[in-house]
């Protein structure tokens, strides 16, 4: 008999729904979403797939074997709090996810590199100028984390030209491009014209795009100001400081996937400040069907007596 599987995704329910048709055969899938499992003794059972978890959700399912994230990110879930500590927590790694990631953070850059929103407001203007354009070899763009994410968009950064420089917790070594551990932080950011964020949201990394941290990117580059761009977390961005920073010429623009407070109040000023674009936590969205074969994947490793991959370390919070 193979243990069903608990899925509590907060996502579009009718999605949902459709995803897992005919996933995860031979197996019952207890959807909290469906009122008929409200009451349901979720006792015995080996297996949760969950994102914004119903808090009682591990009281009721104490006997689970291993956690799996619906998304990349796991602050989501390690917020709701309940998960039994000794359980796996196995994170979505995707290639779409990945790639949908590197494609938002390419665009990102190159809409700062080519001036894009000067161009938009001149267009609704009727207003024909030309402005100074830089290539983007002289452009390094800095990227924070160098994980799944972080290491694809670097890799497809540089396919456009841009000299890209990396910065992670731990060493790494990188073929072709320099990178940074944790104290090398300040160097990291003395070279950096467009920062790129793709960092989890930690204990350590919660508000660490602040004012301190703009003021020690490189000015005077080829784009004149910094540019930040973030689509790792909003906790980990302090919005008061970035609009400070762009008001005060520390940063020229900035591209923010993900906020403070989502979805983003309609009273932000971001919305409307010039050289910013809004996006609203778009950047790279967990394909659903994707996900159900990753967590098919991975109970079958499991069953097989394989390890499980993209373990979270839950000291470490990602
Ligand atoms: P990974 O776990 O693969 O990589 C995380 C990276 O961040 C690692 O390089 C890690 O360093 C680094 N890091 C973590 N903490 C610190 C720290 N305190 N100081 C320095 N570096 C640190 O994650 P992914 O690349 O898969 O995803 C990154 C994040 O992107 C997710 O956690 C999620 O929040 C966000 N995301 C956003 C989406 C969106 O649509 N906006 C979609 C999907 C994900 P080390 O290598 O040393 O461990
Ligand atoms: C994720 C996200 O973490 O969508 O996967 O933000």
């Amino acid at each position: 008999m193979k243990s069903p599987i608990i899925v509590d995704l907060k996502f579009p329910p009718n999605a949902v729904a459709k995803a897992l048709t005919g996933a995860f055969p031979g197996r019952d899938v207890i959807n909290m979403a469906d009122p008929a499992y409200a009451g349901r003794d979720l006792s015995g059972i080996d297996y949760a797939l969950v994102w914004k978890q119903d808090p009682t959700l591990f009281e009721r399912a104490k006997d689970v074997k291993a956690i799996f994230s619906g998304g990349a990110g796991v602050d989501h879930i390690l917020r709701v709090g309940g998960l039994p500590e000794h359980v796996p927590l196995v994170r979505l790694v995707d290639r779409s996810l990945t790639d949908r990631m590197s494609e938002w953070v390419v665009l990102q850059c190159l809409l700062h590199l080519r001036q894009m929103p000067a161009y938009l407001k001149a267009q609704a203007e009727r207003h024909w100028e030309e402005l100074a354009q830089p290539e983007a070899r002289d452009v390094t763009v800095g990227v924070m984390g160098l994980g799944v994410l972080g290491q694809d968009a670097a890799r497809k950064l540089k396919v456009m030209g841009f000299h890209v420089i990396g910065w992670s917790r731990s060493a790494k070594a990188i073929e072709g491009m320099q990178t940074f551990d944790g104290e090398g932080l300040d160097d990291f950011l003395a070279q950096t014209d467009i920062l790129v964020g793709l960092l989890p949201l930690t204990a350590e990394t919660r508000g660490i795009y602040n004012k301190a941290l703009f003021a020690k990117l490189r000015q005077g580059g080829a784009l004149g100001k910094p540019v930040f761009i973030n689509a790792g977390r909003g906790g980990s961005q302090v919005e008061a400081d970035i609009l400070a920073a762009l008001h005060g010429g520390v940063l020229g623009g900035a591209s923010l996937d993900v906020f403070e407070t989502e979805p983003l109040s309609p009273e932000s000023p971001l919305w409307s400040e010039p050289n910013v674009i809004v996006t609203p936590h778009a950047a790279a969205a967990s394909d659903v069907v994707a996900l159900m074969r990753h967590v098919e994947g991975q109970i079958a490793r499991h069953e097989a007596g394989l390890p499980l991959e993209h373990v979270v370390d839950r000291a470490l919070g990602y």
